[in-house]
């Protein structure tokens, strides 16, 4: 009896994290809803102009490309040549022909001064080995209130086995982004935090997304913003644009 109470508390937990990695699965196989999720929260709409840093495959990319539709544009900025050419095969293959590539460095995006109303990236900001000046170069790339989206993770003991990016700063503390540290430098490149969501997108994977603004003076003190879960977020055309 004993045995079997056993036997059915293991699988009901086995289902649930199985079900769980599921969720996480389908949601990593569909970048074309997290990006839809994170442009109805920063109001990007047909026609604007964007920038993602560090697309790798180029799944935002492309999505980003679809949704601000043949008026808009999106900038793509990777340090990873091989990486730029696939996304302009893919981006060819299918169609999109509002993606612009653009070669960046360890110390600048190379995107064009003061033209974008949002820029994005997921999962790189804890790659970047000089993020003083990948971040004023960051500034420089915003209009005057433009917004920056910043999806990474906190390093977690679990993520030992993940090796740390070679020539990150050391402060890092594992494979990750901690959010203090990231606040920290982005509040001393002139930024603002605006939202911090603590649960993006990804699960069971926790990942965060801190939104940025442009602000006009560089020694803006940090916000004290309250950290919300994306659970309280309510998006109005979440997944009709498609
Ligand atoms: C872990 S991958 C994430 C790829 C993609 N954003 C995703 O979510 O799957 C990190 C990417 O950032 C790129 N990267 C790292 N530093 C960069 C920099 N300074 N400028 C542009 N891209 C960079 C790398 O080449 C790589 O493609």
């Amino acid at each position: 009896m004993r045995i079997r109470k056993w036997l059915l508390a293991v699988l009901v937990a086995a289902g649930l994290s199985a079900a769980t990695y599921a969720v996480g699965l389908y949601r990593d196989a569909h970048p074309e809803d997290e990006t839809a999720f994170l442009f109805d929260l920063l109001d990007v709409g047909t026609g604007a102009v964007v920038a993602e840093i560090g697309a790798g495959q180029g799944h935002m990319t492309l999505a980003a490309a679809r949704l601000v539709g043949p008026s808009g544009k999106v900038y793509s900025a990777e340090l990873d040549q091989a990486q730029l050419e696939a996304l302009q095969r893919s981006a060819h293959n299918s169609g999109v022909s509002n993606v612009l590539t653009v070669r960046g460095s360890e110390v600048t995006t190379n995107l064009p001064e003061g033209c974008f109303d949002v820029i994005f990236m997921s999962k790189v900001y804890h790659h970047f080995t000089r993020p003083r000046e990948i971040n004023a170069s960051l500034y420089r790339a915003l209009k005057p209130e433009g917004r920056l989206a910043i999806i990474d993770f906190e390093p977690r003991w679990w993520r030992f086995w993940l090796r740390l990016p070679a020539g990150v700063p050391g402060n890092r503390g594992g494979h990750g982004m901690p959010i203090g540290i990231l606040v920290e430098e982005m509040t001393a490149a002139g930024f603002r935090l605006e939202r911090s969501i603590s649960d993006w997108w990804s699960f069971p994977e926790q990942r965060y997304c801190l939104v940025f603004q442009r602000t006009e003076s560089r020694s803006w003190a940090p916000s004290h913003n309250e950290i919300v879960s994306s659970r309280h977020i309510r998006v109005s055309s979440f997944r009709s644009r498609e």
